[in-house]
């Protein structure tokens, strides 16, 4: 097979040896612009893992690698003058002029062609003569800029400034430095990648950039500018650049994550940087270009590759294999990405706590992956999130509301059991379900939407207090709780607006029309909730003032009824949500367009509820920070909206997303709600519930520790599992959990189990 490698990086090189390896017959060519030996950038860091990949694909070049290694434990968190040291992160790093050489010198012995100093042509049918053109061109790639469409490129240009640089000062650890400064924060990653050498990478935000001149001088001038910057931490060393191209104004970079649609056309195949970039804060690029180079070998090995379909094939296998691993890493890289781009929101953070949120940020480390580390840093955290009471992990911690105090974070979320009689009244099936999530453990308990008016129901079985005969039910449940358990217990109040009037749900199948029996629905705006849905009436001024003292009249019944807090419903596209986003509002009186217009009414609702709800309970509000939809409400409108119900006595905001549109288009995921609780918490400066596809106790205590929520909702989780807050105990050994004394030997039982499990598990 002949085979043009067009770039020298470490993809080309890589991909070169790797078939080489698989058949020494092979004629490979790599064309490289620089110098052998000269190139940009200082050192590269690789995980275990990599270097085990490498190992399996090429002992001689890995053990060569391997003997070059600077390998260190220690990740230090700078900022200002305080520190924060903590290890078993187990990093290897190896300078990228080391890494380039050893692979020159291993494809030479080879025998593959290399061609230094020599510019491809991006024309590709000038490589008519060969089976395989590899693009290995890096994250600039002219291949990839000229077939552009046959690639279906996807470029985001990040929002920071960053230059890589070098330094004779030696780093005993990875560490992560911030300086502040008269125009914002401004940092380095830095790490010892040889005995004379660490790599310096310098970022900041475009206005810090700004503010600073950086875009005034050129890049001899901006590193003389970093050194005072830096200077406590450079110990009198010089910044150095070895990329003398990148002197001047272009040495600041703005990141580019770049992805691929498809990776090959034809005969051309797109390897490393040049089909995909991971942001350099998570270190991963490397490791994805060699990667792709060892699937790449492997695939063509097995393939005929003069026959046109059996090429296609081989490369469509190897687009399908590492597009995955690709987009696994590019998701914790964007975690990581935007934690830098925000990080002013957490710089108010005690020092340990943004330090754990930093090695937290791509949401791969977790608390329970970091107690594995760092026992006796972890136990640090924990003892400075207990404050003055008994260690415990995060989720153990209680946390105060006004005069009520929630013996720990874990909430059961609000989830309609469609169980109430047809007159909304609440019996014995409601006792068991609450009384055993209470008795479960978890520290708030909060019942389902529970309308405010008849015709404010989502289905003929939803539960209501708009009656006085509805207070006894209820009663019944929360004398249960208060009686038999430490939980506190909540109702969560609503009005379903446009989204009521609708069957019990069957299977998965909500939302669809009652028919007979159906009742006239009312909304911000005359626009059903979706396709083919009963239209409500536009509320008048009348109908507003009606809705705000029926919630006023249900917040007097759930007083009435024992409860410890009310949580609003004032998301999911129901009545005060319907004003809130403006794809359900339409008008265009004085209620309707901008934001603060929309927020009017529901505000003038949830200050009449605060009025009528005694002033030492809670009251908590439950919020879609995301529309999912274009001209929708975004995590930033959340921000705001959050802010403006604090300022009318809401407590905490249970941040949900959602469900204001039916063609709306959420990304689900692994807590993919808590990045706006976590916006929301640290920018508007209000208590937060993060909710939403958690159900780990180690997703609840990371949440916690890195201060992207107060408390933590789960709802699906608790549906089959009463006990999850009991189990999530028994896992972590902690006995700081209140259990029903009937339950106690079930409890010590399982904490035995689960203690004998982990030690097996640990030898
Ligand atoms: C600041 C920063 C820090 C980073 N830190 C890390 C890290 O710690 N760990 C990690 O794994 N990765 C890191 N990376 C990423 C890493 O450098 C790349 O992911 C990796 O180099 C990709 O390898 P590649 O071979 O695909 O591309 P490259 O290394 O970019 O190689 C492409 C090659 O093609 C050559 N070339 C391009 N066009 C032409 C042409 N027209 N003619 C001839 N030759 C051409 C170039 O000269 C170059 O040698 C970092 C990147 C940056 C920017
Ligand atoms: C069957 C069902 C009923 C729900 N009922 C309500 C409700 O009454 N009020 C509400 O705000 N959210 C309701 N939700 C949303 C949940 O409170 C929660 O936000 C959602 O299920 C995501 O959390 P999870 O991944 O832990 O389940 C309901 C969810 C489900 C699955």
């Amino acid at each position: 097979m002949h085979i043009a490698c067009l770039g020298g990086g470490p993809a080309g090189l890589y991909f070169a040896i790797s078939m080489k390896l698989r058949n020494p017959a092979h004629h490979i060519v790599v064309i490289e612009r620089n110098k052998a030996g000269d190139t940009f950038g200082w050192g590269v860091v690789f995980s275990d893992q990599t270097l085990a990949n490498l190992t399996t694909n090429d002992p001689v070049s890995a053990a060569t690698i391997a003997a070059s290694f600077a390998h260190w434990d220690d990740i230090e968190v700078v900022v200002g003058a305080d520190r924060v040291r903590s290890t078993g992160h187990g990093f290897i790093g190896i300078g990228r002029k080391r890494l380039l050489n050893i692979l020159q010198d291993r494809a030479r012995e080879l025998g593959v062609e290399l061609r230094f100093e020599t510019e491809f042509d991006d024309d590709v049918t000038a490589y008519a003569d060969y089976d395989l053109v590899v693009a290995a061109d890096g994250i600039n790639s002219r291949i990839r800029t000229r077939y552009e469409d046959r690639f279906a490129v996807d470029i985001q240009t990040r929002a920071n400034k960053f230059m890589w640089l070098g330094t004779a000062k030696l780093f005993d650890a990875f560490e992560f430095i911030f300086e502040k400064t008269a125009a914002g924060w401004i940092w380095a990653h830095a790490y010892r990648f040889d005995d004379t050498r660490s790599t310096f990478i310098v970022e900041c935000s475009q206005s810090t950039w700004q503010g600073l001149g950086f875009d005034r001088l050129d890049g001899a001038e901006a590193m003389t500018a970093l050194e005072t910057i830096f200077a406590r931490h450079l110990d009198g060393e010089a910044l150095l650049s070895n990329a003398a191209h990148l002197r001047g104004s272009a040495a600041w970079i703005n990141f580019r994550r770049i992805l691929c649609g498809q990776w090959s056309f034809d005969n051309v195949v797109l390897l490393g940087d040049a089909a995909h970039t991971a942001h350099f804060s998570i270190g991963s690029g490397t490791k994805l270009a060699l990667e792709d180079a060892i699937k790449l070998a492997e695939v063509l090995d097995s393939a005929d590759v003069r026959d046109r379909a059996a090429l296609a094939a081989a490369l469509a296998e190897y687009q399908a294999v590492r597009h995955v691993e690709v987009l696994k890493i590019q998701n914790s890289a964007r975690n990581s990405t935007e934690w830098f781009e925000t990080l002013d929101r957490y710089l108010g953070f005690e020092p340990i706590q943004f330090a754990y949120s930093l090695l937290t940020r791509s949401q791969r480390v977790s608390h329970e992956n970091l107690r594995l580390r760092d026992p006796a840093w972890l136990g640090e955290v924990e003892r400075w999130f207990a404050a003055n009471g008994p260690p415990a992990p995060p989720m153990f911690q209680p946390f105060a509301l006004r005069d009520l105090t929630l013996p720990n974070r874990v909430v059961v979320s609000p989830v309609l059991t469609y169980e109430a009689d047809d007159v909304g009244r609440v019996g014995a099936f409601h006792l068991v379900h609450y009384g055993a999530r209470a008795q479960g453990g978890a520290g708030l308990v909060i019942a389902e939407m529970t309308a405010v008016a008849p015709e404010g129901r989502i289905t003929p079985a939803c539960p209501g207090l708009w009656d006085d005969d509805q207070i006894a039910g209820w009663r019944t449940i929360t004398d249960f709780v208060h009686r038999h358990s430490r939980a506190k217990i909540g109702i969560q109040l609503g009005h379903a607006g446009a989204r009521g009037a609708t069957c019990v749900p069957q299977g998965n199948r909500y939302d669809v029309p009652l028919g007979q029996g159906a009742w006239p629905l009312l909304s911000a705006s005359a626009q059903s909730w979706r396709p083919g849905g009963a239209v409500p009436t536009m509320m008048t001024l009348v109908d507003m003032d009606r809705v705000r003292d029926q919630f006023v009249a249900a917040t007097r019944r759930a007083d009435a009824a024992g409860f410890d807090l009310i949580e609003v419903q004032a998301g999911h596209g129901f009545v005060l949500s319907s004003f809130i986003t403006p794809l359900m509002n339409r008008r265009d009186d004085a209620f309707g367009g901008n934001l603060a217009a929309r927020l009017a009414w529901p505000l003038a609702v949830v200050a009449a509820v605060r009025a009528a709800w005694p002033a030492h309970k809670p009251l908590a509000l439950r919020i879609s920070a995301h529309d999912w939809h274009d001209g929708g409400i975004g995590p930033d409108d959340a921000v705001h909206i959050a802010a403006a119900f604090a300022g009318v006595g809401v407590d905490v905001i249970d941040v949900s997303s959602g469900e204001t549109a039916h063609d709306a288009k959420p990304v689900f995921g692994r807590m993919y709600q808590t990045p706006f609780s976590d916006q929301i918490r640290n920018e508007a400066h209000v208590a937060t519930m993060a909710v939403g596809n958690i159900y780990e106790a180690d997703h609840v205590n990371s949440i916690l520790a890195s201060g992207r929520a107060d408390l933590v909702a789960l709802g699906r989780p608790h549906l089959v599992n009463p006990m999850w807050t009991l189990h999530a105990a028994a896992e972590l050994g902690c006995l700081a959990v209140h259990v029903p004394a009937a339950y106690a030997a079930g409890q010590m039982q399982l904490t035995q189990h689960r203690k004998r499990a982990a030690e097996a598990l640990m030898g």
